[in-house]
């Protein structure tokens, strides 16, 4: 073991999973897991997945000195703590929002402000796919939104191949499971409000945009519905290239982009039943499937990607850019597979 790690937030459903990805890394020492609401409580009184593991929650003013701490908490915590947070471990790897945006104006328009607006220049994202050249050394890494996440790598071999630009708004709808909300969820998280719906929560102005639109360099028509699935974010984008395409070019640039990406898989047609990128595929895994089709009719390429939102959309990322930050084996502690077949997940 190199690191020692400790887990703000640990009682969530993102800190559930940095503490079942954590305590089988063969790099990671995992060390506390704090939660305010379940202080002395066994880890396993929450997480019955865990039931095994010797570690019990601690509140978080208490926080033990370690190499990396992971702040799986709401959206304002990590900005407000973030100097204690340092105080006690060198590198900081935040799963909220508040230091994935690069302006202050962009916190200005789409959340509440920001208090610390002078750390977003130094914070680096944390999709690897996106930010590997920069994360090594930082010590402050933001992990990207799932939602966002999902959204990203659909469409970056296309926008690296210049097929997409500025001029297209390309659209793009998410479809997202309840596990996104926190196990604190809420009214509209609750089961018999939640399911059997395919609720469009967020037809317009979702704050993911402005991650996209700073990530992918590119302003996108962007709606997500909440369906009923726990876990799993699918994207499907719709794009009106200006020049035509074929599905060689297609697989070409997609190739390209991801054939040395370890948690990237191309699903574009062929055979068999899961044809096109399924979230049920990549459940409880750091995995991502991406895909497409092409409409000869009308030139549309269909873009479709598919993640697990608390895994790659979240804690799974945060593992991935820790290793990479850490300049440990990129593919440590996360490299294993989903489930087939499966329930609904
Ligand atoms: N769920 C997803 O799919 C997903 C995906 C990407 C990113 N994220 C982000 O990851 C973060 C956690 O999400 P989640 O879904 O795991 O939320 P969650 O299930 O609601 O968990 C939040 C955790 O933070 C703790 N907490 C709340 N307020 C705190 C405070 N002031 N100080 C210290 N700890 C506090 C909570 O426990 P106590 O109240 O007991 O302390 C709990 O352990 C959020 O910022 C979310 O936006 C989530």
């Amino acid at each position: 073991m190199s690191y020692t790690a400790s887990v703000v937030g640990a009682s969530g459903f993102a800190g559930g999973e940095l503490l079942r990805l954590l305590a089988d890394h063969p790099e990671f020492s995992l060390v506390q897991a704090t939660s305010r609401s379940k202080t002395n409580r066994t880890v396993g009184h929450a997480h019955p997945n865990l039931r095994d593991l010797d570690l019990r929650f601690s509140t978080p003013d208490d926080l033990e000195s370690v190499d990396v701490l992971f702040a799986a908490t709401p959206h304002g915590v990590s900005m407000a703590e973030i100097d204690r947070f340092w105080d006690s471990a060198d590198t900081v790897v935040d799963l909220s929002a508040d230091f994935r945006l690069p302006s202050e104006a962009l916190y200005d328009e789409y959340y509440d402000g920001h208090s610390r607006p002078e750390l977003l220049e130094s914070a680096v994202y944390g999709l690897v796919e996106l930010t590997r050249e920069e994360l090594p050394g930082a010590d402050l890494v933001a992990t990207g939104g799932c939602n966002a996440t999902a959204t990203i790598l659909g469409l970056l071999p296309l926008v690296d191949a210049g097929l997409v630009d500025g001029t297209q708004q390309p659209v793009v709808d998410v479809k997202v499971g309840s596990s996104e909300g926190g196990a604190g969820g809420g009214e509209a998280s609750s089961h018999p409000e939640r399911s059997g719906v395919v609720r469009p929560y967020a037809p317009t102005g979702h704050r993911h945009e402005a991650e996209i639109a700073a990530f992918l360099g590119l302003d996108v028509a962007f709606s997500v519905h909440a369906v009923d699935m726990i876990r799993g974010a699918s994207a499907t984008w719709h794009v009106f290239p200006d020049e035509p395409v074929s599905k060689r070019d297609l697989w070409g640039w997609y190739r390209e982009r991801y054939e040395d990406e370890p948690f990237v898989d191309i699903v574009a047609g062929g055979g068999g039943v899961y044809r096109y990128p399924e979230p049920k595929t990549v459940a409880g895994t750091n995995r991502a499937e991406v895909g497409f089709a092409l409409d000869p009719s009308n030139g549309r390429v269909v873009v479709i990607s598919a993640i697990d939102n608390v895994m790659k959309g979240a804690a799974g990322q945060a593992v991935h850019a820790a290793n990479v930050a850490l300049g440990i084996e990129e593919t440590a502690g996360l490299n294993f597979r989903g489930l087939h077949p499966v329930g609904a997940p």
